[in-house]
């Protein structure tokens, strides 16, 4: 559909969502949010539940975009709702040397069915990544639905995750013996006090950890469940090191029984600032009697717990798919923004089909902090030593997926691998990357 066409069937508002003087979402709000619920096949919340979601996204200082059909069919949710939902706001990624990169999260993309494949996401990320860039935002950031839909607009999947599971029965005894204390807590106790400070600490020793919506933290904790209703199976548990009060780590689950099958353990948040919290937390839920496994879905690639185990075969990847995904919308302050692994110079022949971060650019690193010379406008494939796309400088940077990787992919080009390894070893993180935030 041609601009001028799409302009003629649509109109794009972009606002703040806001409440009235009892709370409620106002109905600009109150029906953006239904359309959401409608994409992603969400029941409606009650009004406390719409009341409390609006509050959240207040709190996130989120900017809402609907995009509206200016002729909808009488009787249709398209005289008020939005045909097109999007959302964005701020969001601080962690390099996990204690710096971070805020980064434009996107979120609630939706578009009716009705009115599917004729350029409403393109509009509204368009849009949304232009302002992104008059933020003076650095790169963008989402987690996807559908792997498909977003390597189109520069995104690169950066980090990814893995839904695991141990079998109890031979997960036991840890290979090496693992300190501190568990102790079970009431959920209520745990969201009161020391969730939030185990996750700060979480997510600045974590390349890859984002920080978390405000309405993650009810679900995580076990307040409430999915649905917005008060969660009534969730239990809590802390990890406090040897001879210490402090808490490093917590763990929230639920217990699934099902007849006939395995019954399993299901983590719901596990938050850890110590390595051996997360040891520790495991070893403890490996312990709890009546259930045969322990399911996590939001395991990383390089597992330790794979290494503690008694038998390493006890445990089984079930499902692996991308989590987070970047897009560099300004490249010199990407990867001006974090550490650096080794020393050394590289230039980037960077393409981008919308534009944004074109160009060719020198990376020279000294002493692990970065300085970036933008050589070229365009990508300038004989003036550089690697040529790739946004997308995919996207998906190097939290370190988690190799260029070496890309190069094999066809993905990043180099006549010299040399330089290719490289950027492979300046790019190493302090640790291993892991997500733990949806949004
Ligand atoms: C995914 C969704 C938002 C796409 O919206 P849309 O308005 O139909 O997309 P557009 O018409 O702007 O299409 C833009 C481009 O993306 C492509 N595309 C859109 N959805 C796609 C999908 N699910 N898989 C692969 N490609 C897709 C289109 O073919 C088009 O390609 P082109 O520009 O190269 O021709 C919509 O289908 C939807 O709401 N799905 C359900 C909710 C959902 O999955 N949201 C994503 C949350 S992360």
């Amino acid at each position: 559909m041609s601009n001028e066409a799409f302009d003629d069937r649509y109109e794009l508002r972009e606002f703040a969502p806001g409440t009235d003087e009892q709370g409620a979402p106002n109905a600009e709000t109150a029906l953006w949010m239904q359309a959401v619920g409608l994409g992603f096949h969400e029941a409606d919340p009650d009004a406390e539940g719409a009341a409390r979601m609006a509050s959240h996204f207040i709190a996130d200082q989120e900017t809402f975009l609907g995009v509206y059909v200016r002729k909808p069919f009488a009787g249709s949710v398209d005289e008020t709702w939005p045909a097109g939902t999007f959302t964005w706001f701020r969001k601080a990624l962690s390099w996990g040397d204690g710096s971070a990169v805020d980064t434009q999260a996107i979120s609630a993309v939706t578009v009716r069915p009705t009115e599917r494949r004729r350029g409403i996401l393109r509009r509204m990320m368009t849009h949304a990544l232009e302002q992104g860039v008059a933020e003076g935002y650095a790169m963008a950031s989402l987690t996807a639905s559908e792997g498909t839909i977003y390597r189109r607009f520069g995104f690169g999947s950066a980090i990814r995750e893995r839904a695991v599971r141990v079998r109890r029965a031979r997960a036991l005894p840890f290979l090496a013996p693992t300190a501190g204390t568990v102790s079970v807590v009431p959920n209520q106790w745990l969201a009161d006090g020391p969730a939030r400070e185990v996750f700060d600490r979480f997510h600045v020793r974590t390349p890859g950890s984002m920080v978390r919506n405000t309405g993650t933290w009810p679900v995580a904790l076990g307040l409430l469940g999915q649905d917005g209703k008060p969660a009534k199976d969730v239990r809590a548990a802390v990890h406090r090191p040897d001879d210490s009060d402090e808490i490093d780590g917590y763990v929230t689950w639920r217990v699934k029984e099902d007849r006939g099958s395995d019954t399993a353990l299901e983590i719901v948040d596990l938050v850890y600032a110590t390595d051996q919290a997360y040891t520790a937390l495991w070893e403890f839920l490996l312990s709890v009697d009546l259930n045969d496994v322990v399911k996590y879905s939001r395991s990383r690639l390089d597992d330790p717990i794979v290494a503690a185990l008694g038998d390493n075969r006890a445990y089984d990847v079930d499902h692996e798919e991308d989590h987070v995904w970047l897009r560099v919308l300004d490249v010199a302050a990407s990867l001006t923004s974090r550490p650096f692994a080794a020393d050394g110079s590289v230039t980037l022949a960077v393409t981008d089909a919308l534009g944004f971060a074109s160009g060719t650019y020198r990376l020279d690193v000294l002493e692990a902090r970065g300085t970036v010379t933008r050589l070229a406008d365009d990508a300038d494939v004989a003036g550089s030593d690697i040529q790739l796309d946004v997308a995919d400088l996207g998906a190097l940077l939290i370190g988690s997926v190799s260029p070496v990787t890309l190069a094999a992919a066809g993905l990043v080009r180099a006549t010299d691998p040399a330089k290719v390894e490289l950027l492979r070893a300046m790019l190493t993180p302090p640790r291993a990357p892991h997500g733990i935030t949806y949004f």
